[in-house]
């Protein structure tokens, strides 16, 4: 079979209204904080080169505001400013040699905003305040509303003159116009209580500001008003859908926006085969695999597929399936950086692919001058990084790692229901490393393989608190210790977690499924504080229903016979004591760095990276990783 025959249907071109795409995977609307003063950076044109050089058919720039008002963050792209002409300009000469089609999607946020202070008025339909960012907006008055269509209008008329081939009005994650469609959200009297008014008003407008620029409208296809929006398209000459999944205000709702494993692979697919639609569909959320891509096609799902954060891990991806080098694919793991960073309002980056958000620092890798024998000791994210990245610069790898699996605390992921998908991904990410099991690396075992050079990447082990325990009729046990198969004797668990890395709900998770009593006992102000909220959110929807109780605010004091006793943090005078067999400790980590003076002592030159240098999050350990690679010369 001819390679370019394995998917013919990714691969072929999908006509949208005006625009032809030269195939049928997208880079769907999202914000990579590349963005200064409202307006595209040059660090945004090469993101987006990247994508479309890779075999991006059509490319959607991120919520771009149709309105100051409609600004989500500092780093929206600003579609009202008239110096945003010259910026749609530059992107499109970045991406169009590549034969990518580019659009911009217009957007107000209505009740929803991120910003930071000082924070612009929300303006929403109606005054009902919106829980997950807090926001309290005052409903628009009727002369503001006939201000927002017109700055659509704008919108869109700068989107022509900059040359780009698309808009998407964003009638998605309950943002503006979904507001004005949701009865409990739109209370209004006047004309604009019929939900679908504002919707029809701005397709309108942007369909006579823009007449020549495919028209698209991005729903949540798990919304109430998903099929009234895809009606509403439709009357009003839209060409194309982009359905997505998930709204903003609320918690659970938010996490499908950018959904993490365990959610499902296929997470959209029933989505929209429901959604009653005539016009050619563009389906995202969670098509990670180009198997998957091409059947979502083939049963008639979709006539596009979304594959954002996808394509933010491999920008190569469509390319590399096309002509026969799917296995090369750097394929999303789910663990939510790229959002993470958004939330944080830092430029887009990505824990498995350090040089996507940072294209213009980072050049690819290119072969080293002199081939080195190298020693990296750990196979941990970092180590695993350091030796993919020594081995594609031509260098001779050895990597010794003391556990009986390669992974380091992602082996140990591998247990937890919330922690398997992605640990499976990583570790499937290095599948290439060639790894030696079960060595202790001693500087003695180092000196023996003759390197010209180590990496270390020795990870951490769990913080050891100077507490009395194990003596007085609890067991205590470390987290890590359940993730690796210890035997939990005992019904009544009390897991201390104080809040950081995600170890303790791991093990409450993992001890609440096997029908433990579990007690997650919380140190930190909310719970999973170092996880990324999305993954957060579904960590505690499977806790509760896993049974598992949740204490706030409880530090461990001590353990005495059958009890655990937790300190209030705020009252510290408050003391509760827990009936418990079990006491599971995840109270932090510290670096396991005991043989970097050893490894000093004879005399080679010695990189390190990852958690021995700090305990800190997988981003950091693959990208230290990488570079502490790149150094070697
Ligand atoms: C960093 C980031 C920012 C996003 N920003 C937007 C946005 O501006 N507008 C939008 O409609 N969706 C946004 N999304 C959602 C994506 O377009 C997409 O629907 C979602 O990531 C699920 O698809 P995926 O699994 O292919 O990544 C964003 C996603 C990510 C990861």
């Amino acid at each position: 079979m001819a390679v370019a025959d394995a998917f013919p249907r990714l691969f072929s071109p999908l006509t949208l209204g005006p625009v032809e795409l030269p195939g049928r995977i997208v880079s769907t609307a999202h914000q990579t904080g590349l963005v200064e003063r409202h307006l595209p950076t040059g660090a945004l044109a090469a993101y987006h080169a990247e994508r479309a050089r890779g075999g991006a058919a059509l490319i959607v720039l991120e919520a771009t505001a149709v309105h100051p008002s409609g600004l989500l963050t500092p780093h929206t792209l600003g579609g009202y400013l008239p110096e945003i002409v010259d910026g749609y300009r530059r992107l499109a000469q970045a991406v169009r040699p590549h034969g990518a089609r580019l659009g911009v999607q217009l957007f107000h946020g209505g009740r929803e905003q991120i910003a930071s202070p000082p924070r612009a008025p929300a303006l929403a339909p109606s005054a009902v305040p919106s829980p997950r960012f807090r926001v309290e907006p005052r409903a628009l008055r009727p002369a503001e509303i006939e201000e927002l269509i017109a700055g659509y209008a704008l919108a869109a008329r700068h989107a022509a003159a900059g040359g780009l081939d698309a808009v998407e009005v964003s009638a998605a994650h309950r943002y503006l116009i979904e507001q004005f469609l949701d009865p409990s959200l739109n209370r209004r009297t006047d004309a604009w209580a019929e939900g679908a008014a504002f919707l029809r008003a701005v397709l309108r407008a942007v369909r006579e500001a823009a007449p020549g620029l495919a028209l698209g409208v991005r729903v949540s296809a798990d919304s109430p008003a998903a099929a009234a929006i895809a009606a509403i398209a439709e009357a009003e000459g839209a060409h194309f859908l982009s359905a997505a999944l998930g709204e903003s205000s609320s918690y659970l709702g938010s996490a499908m926006i950018v959904p993490p494993p365990p959610v499902a692979e296929d997470a959209i697919a029933d989505r929209a085969r429901a959604l009653p639609h005539t016009l050619p569909l563009i389906a995202t959320s969670r098509v990670v695999d180009v198997a998957a891509a091409e059947r979502l096609l083939a049963t008639g799902v979709a006539d596009a597929v979304g594959m954002t954060r996808a394509l933010i891990a491999d920008p190569e991806l469509p390319a590399k399936a096309r002509t026969g080098r799917e296995a090369e694919i750097v394929r999303c793991i789910g663990c939510n950086v790229c959002i993470a960073h958004y939330h944080a309002g830092t430029p887009i980056a990505c824990a498995v692919s350090p040089r996507s958000g940072r294209e213009l620092e980072l050049p690819r890798a290119a072969a080293a001058a002199r081939r080195l024998r190298v020693a990296v000791v750990g196979a941990g994210p970092a180590g695993l990084a350091a030796a993919a990245e020594a081995g594609a610069l031509g260098h001779e790898v050895v990597v010794l790692e003391r556990a009986e699996r390669p992974g380091g605390q992602m082996a140990l992921a591998l247990a937890a229901p919330g922690g398997s998908g992605i640990a499976r991904g990583l570790l499937d990410r290095f599948r290439a490393v060639d790894v030696r099991l079960g060595v202790q690396a001693t500087a003695a075992v180092v000196a023996g393989l003759d390197p010209d050079a180590v990496v270390l990447c020795s990870g951490a082990r769990p913080y050891e608190p100077p507490l009395a325990l194990d003596s007085a009729g609890v067991d205590a046990v470390q987290a890590w210790d359940v993730l690796a198969g210890a035997r939990i004797a005992g019904r009544r668990i009390v897991v201390a977690d104080w809040g950081g890395d995600p170890s303790g709900l791991d093990a409450a998770e993992l001890l609440a499924t096997r029908g433990h009593d579990v007690t997650l006992a919380i140190a930190s102000a909310a719970a999973g504080e170092g996880v990324h909220q999305y993954r957060r959110n579904l960590y505690l929807q499977r806790l509760y229903r896993a049974g598992a109780t949740i204490l706030h605010h409880v530090e461990l004091r001590r353990a005495g016979p059958g009890e655990v006793v937790l300190g209030n943090v705020f009252a510290p005078e408050l003391e509760t004591a827990l009936p418990a067999d079990v006491l599971v400790l995840a109270l932090g980590r510290v670096p396991a760095d005991g043989l970097r003076a050893e490894l000093d002592a004879l005399r080679l030159p010695v990189e390190e990276a990852g958690d021995c240098l700090g305990p800190r999050s997988l981003e950091e350990a693959i990208l230290e990783g990488t570079l502490a690679a790149r150094r070697l010369a």
